[in-house]
């Protein structure tokens, strides 16, 4: 692969904004120069395509730390491939995911990750790396850990949700700390009371309330802040770092702020979903609100506020997706006549770098904030900056070219992720991916798709680079 220069461009980092060249040399971003200082002509002289960027915004390839292509879940699998979801991803200017292998009950880490090894390669359309989600914390599980963070896989889920699926118990749980406190890895935690949720279920299926809008009824807000609490206390106990996932009660989000004042290395991501969709979206008529069931649920429309704000202190600090979409007919089916039975989890890859700029659009948050909780800060918590996340000299070319002024109808109709529904139907988007290089490959380009599956490299991440 030769030069690629982007001239005229508005480079935006985490750290600047700044009408800027850019070079870049084969995978890699080489040098920014300045505009009319003659450097991007001579930059341009041999070099294998120039792309003319005034206008536009020039920033990096997005960095989502949670999705689930082909997840197992309630009897069926997420619609999406890692084929399907990475090409999704791209379309929607995300260079990089972080999947999550999955250890089964009675399975060792190595043989989940193995089986996750084998879904991805030679599928992907961008770059990727795995977290383990432990399913099953035993002595063996407990030692592997050591191995697999040898390995670059440095961080592990565990869930407080879904007894007898994917749940630990809190000695569980405290011996997995022990050990990411030992071998510096980051335990992310899905934090919800599962055994109280359940006990809810039952009691609200015995009432005959199955449908979906019960799904956020019985996993109540208090008992998610309950789970991370509990979750905290017990990252202080063992003297580890804890990351809570896909946060969306403000219950939640004034635990973390309690623990993030004390100074604790707690960290949260929210998503999305938290912040554009609520439980009038599960209380839709008819069956219609099982496109909205995921967990965490979606709250009431009031927790938004506190989301955004946590966003603008940094005691949220990611935006990520938890890509895990199953289609309506079928998938999202099983659950008619009882809530319990509606597959988990949303579809959203591609669409989270336009739903955040549109809170750019809004007011909700700066430029740059846009790129450090979408870019930045996810590749510096999962060990991936500064390879991923900027644009810098010695950064990949995961350089997208944004048309910030374009407007777009979100629909079904029209995205690329493999499921036959959009959360956000009908919703106007003001801005628009023009330009997608994936290490310094264009993979989109004027409404087309470029690239082709296999392009995607397998990335070994280092520790979290945020510990204090
Ligand atoms: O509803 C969700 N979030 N499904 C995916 C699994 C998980 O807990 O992240
Ligand atoms: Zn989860
Ligand atoms: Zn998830």
């Amino acid at each position: 692969m030769g030069r690629t220069v982007i001239r005229n461009g508005l480079v935006i980092t985490a750290a600047d904004e700044v009408t800027a060249d850019v070079l870049i040399d084969g995978e890699q971003v080489v040098a920014l120069g300045m505009p009319g200082s003659g450097l991007a002509d001579t930059w341009s002289d041999g070099a294998e395509r120039v792309i003319d960027a005034t206008g536009r915004y020039v920033v990096p390839g997005g960095v989502d730390v949670h999705t689930h292509m082909e997840l197992p879940f309630g009897g069926t699998f997420a619609s999406d491939t890692f084929e399907t979801g990475t090409r999704a991803a791209a379309w929607g200017g995300t260079t990089t995911i972080v999947d999550f292998a999955v250890q089964g009950v009675g399975q060792s880490l190595r043989e989940g990750l193995d089986n996750w090894f084998a879904k991805a390669e030679g599928e992907c359309a961008i770059d990727y790396g795995f977290h383990m989600i432990m399913g099953d914390v035993n002595d063996q599980s407990l030692k592997e850990m050591d191995v697999l963070v040898g390995e670059g896989i440095t961080s592990f889920k565990l869930f407080m949700a879904y007894p007898g699926v994917f749940y630990s118990d809190d000695g569980q749980i405290l011996r997995a700390m022990q050990s990411a406190s030992g071998n510096g890895s980051l335990i992310m935690m899905h934090a919800e009371n599962g055994i109280a949720i359940d006990v809810l279920i039952a009691q609200a299926l015995e009432r005959g309330q199955t449908d979906p809008k019960y799904h956020g009824v019985v996993r109540h807000a208090l008992l998610e802040a309950e789970a991370t609490h509990r979750a905290i206390q017990l990252a202080r106990v063992a003297g580890a770092p804890v990351y809570i996932v896909h946060l969306s009660a403000l219950e939640a989000l004034a635990e973390v702020t309690a623990a993030r004042d004390l100074g604790l290395n707690a960290f949260a991501e929210t998503c999305p979903q938290y912040l554009y969709l609520s439980t009038d979206d599960l209380a839709r008529p008819g069956f219609e609100g099982s496109k909205y069931v995921c967990s965490t649920p979606l709250r009431p429309v009031e927790h938004q506020a506190e989301l955004w704000k946590g966003l603008r202190t940094n005691d949220l600090s990611v935006v990520s997706t938890d890509h895990c979409p199953f289609c309506f007919k079928e998938q999202k089916e099983l659950g008619v006549g009882d809530f319990s039975k509606i597959p988990n989890g949303l579809p959203g890859v591609e669409t989270r770098m336009d739903l955040l700029h549109q809170a750019v659009i809004d007011g909700h948050i700066s430029r740059r904030r846009w790129i450090e909780i979408a870019c930045t800060t996810p590749a510096r918590m999962f060990g991936l900056y500064p390879r991923k996340g900027t644009i810098a000299p010695g950064a990949d070319a995961d350089v997208v070219i944004y048309d910030p002024a374009a407007e777009q109808v979100m629909s079904a109709e029209t995205h690329h992720m493999n499921v036959d529904y959009s959360c956000y139907e009908g919703r106007t988007l003001t801005g628009k991916v023009a330009t997608v290089l994936s290490r310094g490959k264009v993979v989109v380009d004027g409404g087309e798709y470029l690239g082709r599956k296999g392009d995607g490299k397998y990335l070994t991440r280092d520790t979290c680079q945020y510990l204090t």
